[in-house]
């Protein structure tokens, strides 16, 4: 599995940790962007499915940062295909909502055009077709949204952090998408791996909300399990109030029936993965008090 540290990454190994068959590399041990290292470790390695989770994932750097985006987002996908074509192994690729224009007024499905608004969606879109060109429909490439989980900064992290230290906050009220715990996409992800899934699938969480709703619900789960000593007060504002380098598509909310008929069933609600988010990092931190950590 490639980009070890990132906050997919950290799902997949919470979960297979137990069977010891996965193996992790970090950046330092496996740039997707250097063919002679992702040669060589593909050699070394004899792998039966290769999982990139490796991205170049800051949206509003990327506009300024067109080169090295498409470097991590294309190039590297299409090496890892290539590497796996030659050593006839599986690719699991993940990708994004932000490929879709977010025009539409009912969810993408997997077979609707894309249209990204930024460099970032441009880039994985070209990684998307990078892998599919190189593998001729062997590849599996999934499609996740507003991810978080980990110990690594996302829009929980960052959240818990402005509601611990402001008196209020401004969140944009305007886009829509669904929040997707780390953990729902890699179980799902494992999923599709054990079906021998390929093409292109959507995974999220299920139901959909706007970053204002998904703000207001971490304020409200997180005081309920003892995060926060307060409820703050938290005020919709639109996408001209709170502007960005990057355009972000106004809805982005994926189609996923495909997918639960192959899997058999349908993720959690979105909430329902918060909770058990804020739970478990509760748990955690009342762990590191207990070791004196
Ligand atoms: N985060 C989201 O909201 C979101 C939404 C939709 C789709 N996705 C997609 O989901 C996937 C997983 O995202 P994530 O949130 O887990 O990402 P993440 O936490 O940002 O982790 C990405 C990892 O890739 C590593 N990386 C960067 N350049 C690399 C390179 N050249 N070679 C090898 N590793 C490299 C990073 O290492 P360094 O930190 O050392 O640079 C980091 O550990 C990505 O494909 C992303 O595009 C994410």
């Amino acid at each position: 599995m490639t980009g070890a540290g990132g906050q997919l990454a950290q799902a997949f190994q919470e979960l297979t940790k137990e069977d010891g068959t996965c193996v992790f590399l970090s950046k330092s041990e496996l740039d997707i962007t250097d063919t002679t290292q992702v040669g060589a470790v593909m050699a070394e390695a004899s792998c039966e499915w290769v999982v990139n989770t490796a991205a170049y994932t800051a949206v509003d750097a990327a506009e300024s940062d067109e080169e090295e985006a498409f470097q991590v987002n294309a190039e590297g996908p299409r090496r890892l295909a290539e590497a796996c074509r030659a050593h006839g192994a599986r690719l699991a690729h993940v990708s994004t909502d932000f490929v879709f224009d977010g025009a539409a007024n009912r969810p993408y499905e997997t077979s609707d055009e894309p249209g990204p608004l930024s460099v970032y969606g441009r880039s994985k879109l070209a990684g998307e077709r990078a892998v599919a060109e190189t593998l001729s429909g062997e590849e599996l490439i999934v499609r996740t949204s507003w991810l978080y989980g980990g110990r690594s900064s996302n829009f929980v992290s960052t959240m818990l952090r402005l509601l611990g230290d402001r008196d209020e906050l401004s969140v944009v009220a305007d886009q829509f998408g669904t929040p997707t715990w780390a953990m729902t996409l890699a179980r799902r992800m494992l999923g599709l791996i054990d079906a021998d899934a390929r093409g292109i699938h959507h995974v999220t969480d299920s139901g959909s909300a706007t970053w204002y709703d998904f703000a207001v619900a971490i304020r409200d789960v997180a005081f309920e399990v003892g995060l926060l000593v307060d409820r703050i007060p938290i005020h919709p504002i639109s996408t001209e109030e709170y502007p960005t380098p990057a355009d972000r598509p106004r809805f982005s909310v994926l189609a996923k029936a495909r997918t639960d008929r192959l899997l058999g069933d349908c993720a959690p609600h979105w909430r329902t993965s918060l909770e058990q988010h804020l739970s478990d990092a509760k748990g955690t931190l009342q762990d590191m008090e207990r070791n004196g950590g």
